[in-house]
């Protein structure tokens, strides 16, 4: 259900000097983290994920591999904990592959626009922000900011003041109900992106407090990491993108001068992974 991207690209950087101990920061339904155990059969992984739906799926995957990964519900900004509460103090990789999963695009809870559901998008349904309320709670302004900076959306001002006007008749309850705000302002010609596309991701990205969280984690690998420990990351945005580049740029020996894409062939089979960069870094 979910194609993982640029899979052998991530587990040949990953276990590049042959170590032993990983950590995969977004384990999703499991893919990179199967792959890794299957080319390493002395490997270990340590899984994190946010949403606790998606590591019961992830578990059952990963049936097979019994006693050689552990999984755990965090926010992977609290990778420290995690691998406190492991009992680990270093490790050979660590892996984050960022965004969401088609497990969750494919849930009801409100990431997709092309089905009506309520306005969710937590990653994990413990949190509290939903977005719900960013949508009907947020001012003008910060909405403007969200889609400006989140979704690099050119027409951010007319939708945030769309947003409100509508509100303030009745509140925005449904996925549904926001995309006929958005294309009651928005110029759509039938092109290949359709003109949710940018506010879902920027409200998204804002409930999940998504780069926060990266930053936080990226922060902090590099402790956890031994020397010649490899750090891998996956972003779809070009702020996460800045982000891995400039933090690796610092702190780490830089492995891919230039990121590294999916190539045609992976594109075409997984429309997905069309925007995926993938850069990776060494602890000296
Ligand atoms: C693109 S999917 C990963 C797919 C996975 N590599 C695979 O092959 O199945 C991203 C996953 O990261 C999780 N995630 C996103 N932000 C997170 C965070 N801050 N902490 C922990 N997990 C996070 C999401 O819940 C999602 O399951």
């Amino acid at each position: 259900m979910h194609v993982p991207v640029l899979l052998e690209e991530v587990v040949e950087l990953l276990l590049g000097n042959g170590g032993k101990v990983y950590v995969d920061c977004t384990i999703g339904l499991g893919g990179h983290t199967k792959r890794i155990l299957e080319r390493d059969p002395e490997a270990f992984v340590i899984g994190i994920d946010r949403d606790h739906h998606t590591l019961e799926i992830a578990e059952d995957n990963l049936k097979t591999f019994e006693r050689r990964f552990s999984l755990y519900h965090a926010n992977y900004a609290d990778i420290d904990h995690v691998l406190q509460m492991e009992g680990v103090s270093e490790v050979d990789g660590i892996l984050f592959d960022l965004g969401v999963s088609m497990l969750q695009l494919k849930s009801s809870r409100g990431f997709s626009f092309q089905r009506d559901e309520p306005l969710d998008m937590r990653m994990n349904p413990e949190d509290k922000l939903t977005a719900y309320h960013v949508v009907n709670q947020y001012s003008e302004r910060e909405l403007e900011r969200i889609l400006r900076e989140y979704g690099e959306e050119p027409y951010a001002r007319r939708i945030a003041k769309a947003i409100v006007l509508t509100r303030a008749k009745k509140p925005i309850e449904t996925t549904g109900q926001l995309v006929e705000v958005l294309l009651s302002v928005l110029p759509y010609k039938g092109g290949k992106r359709h003109p949710a596309t940018r506010t879902f991701q920027a409200i998204r990205m804002e409930v999940n407090r998504e780069l926060e969280s990266l930053r936080m984690a990226l922060e902090k690998s590099p402790n956890y990491l031994k020397p010649g420990g490899r750090l891998v990351v996956i972003s779809f945005h070009s702020l996460e993108d800045r982000l891995v580049k400039d933090f690796m740029r610092k702190h780490l020996k830089v492995l891919t001068k230039k990121p590294i894409v999916p190539n045609m062939r992976e594109v075409r089979f997984n429309p997905a992974s069309r925007s995926a960069k993938l850069r990776a870094g060494e602890k000296p």
